[in-house]
């Protein structure tokens, strides 16, 4: 089986457009790959390097798994991992370094964005290495496939490069990587203005009890133009109605609320309500299974502590790859076998 991987930076609990963007899709090609998911702690660094930030990552970390295992992503086939714990991360890194020039580095306007939402005037070297780093994750498994949001596609395209960069110049180690950009676009946010996001107060979380979902879906943004239930209402581009088409699970009621709706037939009260109650019905097994999860005491840490172990054996093998083909430890090895070992 190819390898597939894919990571995040542990920012927490994740909410429904992870689960559209990017989650339902991992649990699904969990069968067609040999999967590793990366918890990117260092990644988190590049623009949050307090120590504040770097004490908040083991709960985020943990918080972020649940949902994974929530969602279906099973720690028996597929190996997850915290990035920090894997030195050879930190090694590779420094090497593919030197394989890319800093120009085309700062072409990249993801980078320029996130040093902007970060609030930075100026750009560290750290972040500036950012899809090195990235790269660094990509290549240590030698995966094939990397399933990102379109935000992420110039990073693989870099990774991809750097790959051919080493294979021309050492010898054919990595498997020149490939993006895998899902289908769904960015999910809108209850707001109905920006993509959904915790710190815009517009989302919806996996792990939100039923009260909490229906009193954000009572508040989400819908036709403005709609001041009464009899005036005709606008389906198309209408967040409650994105939601109901991407999580009702009964999609005649949907059909049959868009009619009325588009008749000026339903009030929002009541396509409201009955998305709050789809909702529900979808999480609940979900949360179900987080609470198994989070019942079991240190089961989550067991299963970063496996993964990473997994992990840190193939990066070994790897890295053993890495100095064949570079020729570079063979100095240090020759000084070892020539000093006399007293
Ligand atoms: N850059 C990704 C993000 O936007 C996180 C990430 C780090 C990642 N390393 C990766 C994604 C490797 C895919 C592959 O949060």
């Amino acid at each position: 089986m190819k390898r597939l991987l894919t990571g995040d930076r542990p920012t927490g609990a994740l909410h429904l457009g992870h689960y559209v963007g990017s989650l339902q899709n991992r649990v699904r090609l969990q069968e067609r790959y040999e999967c590793y998911f990366l918890i990117a702690d260092l990644h988190t660094l590049t623009t949050r390097p307090r120590r504040s930030d770097i004490d908040a990552i083991g709960d985020h970390t943990r918080q972020m798994i649940l949902d994974y295992l929530a969602c279906g992503i099973d720690p028996a086939r597929s190996t997850i991992y915290l990035q920090s714990a894997v030195p050879e991360i930190f090694e590779l890194n420094l090497i593919l370094q030197m394989l890319v020039t800093v120009p085309r580095l700062q072409r990249l306007p993801s980078l320029k964005e996130m040093r902007d939402a970060a609030g930075l005037k100026e750009m560290s070297l750290g972040l500036l290495g950012y899809p090195v780093l990235q790269s660094a994750d990509i290549l240590l498994p030698r995966a094939s496939v990397v399933p990102v949001g379109k935000d992420n596609e110039a990073h693989i395209e870099l990774a991809r490069y750097i790959a051919k960069q080493f294979n021309t110049l050492y010898a054919d180690v990595f498997p020149l990587p490939e993006a895998v950009i899902g289908d769904v676009p960015t999910l809108v946010g209850t707001d109905g203005a920006h993509k959904m996001s915790k710190s815009l107060d517009n989302a919806i979380m996996l792990s939100d009890d039923p009260a909490t979902v229906k009193r954000r879906v009572m508040g989400m943004y819908t036709d403005p133009k709609r001041i009464r239930a009899d005036v005709p209402g606008r389906v198309e581009g209408n967040p409650v109605f994105i939601y109901h088409t991407l999580f009702n699970d009964n999609q005649d009621e949907v059909e049959e609320l868009a009619v009325r709706y588009r008749q000026g037939k339903v009030g929002d009260v009541e396509v409201k309500k009955k998305l709050a109650t789809a909702l529900n019905r979808m999480l609940a097994p979900l949360q179900a299974r987080r609470a198994h999860f989070a019942a079991q005491k240190d089961y989550v840490d067991r299963v970063l502590y496996e993964g990473t172990l997994k992990m840190r054996t193939v990066a070994q093998e790897t890295m053993q790859q890495v100095q064949v083909a570079l020729g570079l430890a063979r100095h240090w090895e020759h000084i070892v076998r020539n000093v006399p070992q007293s």
